[in-house]
């Protein structure tokens, strides 16, 4: 079931840490992710293994692993907020770890994922789509990895997703692309640190331009 509306407005974005250990009013916030989490997957795996391993893949490993990089979004009121999005990141190449061995595709990102380590996923409950939630779930953590000294960040999704279109409007610019199953995915990047300083010409290259 989806959350009521609200105002935008009312929305906060909050970075949560240690949400996996936490007990109490922390195990509604976890319910919430995963709720949101379930209610936008592609596909849902029909064997609760699969599933558990699924859900792992995409989301629970995150939380175990990056714990400093789970940000939400909540509506309701002060007493009772509701999880209506949130986002998961990792800051470490997912081409060269064991954790996404799973995703064969990355091999063929490799270069990419190199220049452009940190990844992402994020999720909106869909009666809060379109309000610009994402994107400020988004600044949040380049803020977040900026601070961390982190030269790049970067999504995966289907070449004809809707949310392209998304990434690409707040300064993500597609590197590569390359088969998976029917159709392709696409690298899409944003540089979060230039090394070389605002007076390099390539300074531009795939900065937040938006
Ligand atoms: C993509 C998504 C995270 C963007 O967050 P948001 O708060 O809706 O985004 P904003 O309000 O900042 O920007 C609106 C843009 O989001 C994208 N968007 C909106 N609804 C969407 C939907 N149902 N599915 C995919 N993208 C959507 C569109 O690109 C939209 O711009 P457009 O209307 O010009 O096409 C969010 O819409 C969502 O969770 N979509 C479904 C799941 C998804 O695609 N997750 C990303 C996986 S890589």
């Amino acid at each position: 079931m989806s959350a009521q509306p609200l105002a935008v407005e009312a929305v906060r974005v909050q970075r949560l840490v240690g949400l996996e250990c936490a007990g109490g009013d922390q195990n509604d916030v976890l319910a919430g992710i995963r709720r949101i989490f379930r209610a936008t997957a592609a596909r849902w795996p029909s064997e609760p293994e699969a599933a558990r391993a699924f859900q792992d893949l995409w989301l629970d490993q995150y939380l175990r692993h990056e714990p400093e990089l789970v940000f939400a979004a909540f509506g309701g009121s002060e007493q009772t907020p509701v999880v209506v999005g949130y986002l998961v990141g990792c800051k470490l190449n997912p081409a060269l770890s064991e954790r996404f061995v799973a995703l064969g595709y990355l091999q063929n990102f490799a270069a990419e994922c190199a220049r452009f380590p940190a990844h992402l996923h994020v999720n909106i409950d869909d009666g809060f789509r379109g309000r610009g939630i994402g994107e400020r779930l988004i600044e949040a953590l380049c803020e977040r990895l900026r601070a961390d000294d982190v030269a790049g960040v970067h999504v995966v999704t289907g070449r004809d997703q809707r949310n392209v279109g998304f990434y690409t409007r707040i300064g993500f610019r597609e590197l590569a692309r390359t088969p998976r199953g029917q159709t392709e995915v696409v690298f899409l990047a944003r540089k979060l640190h230039d090394p070389a300083g605002p007076n390099n010409p390539q300074h531009n290259e795939s900065s937040h331009n938006s």
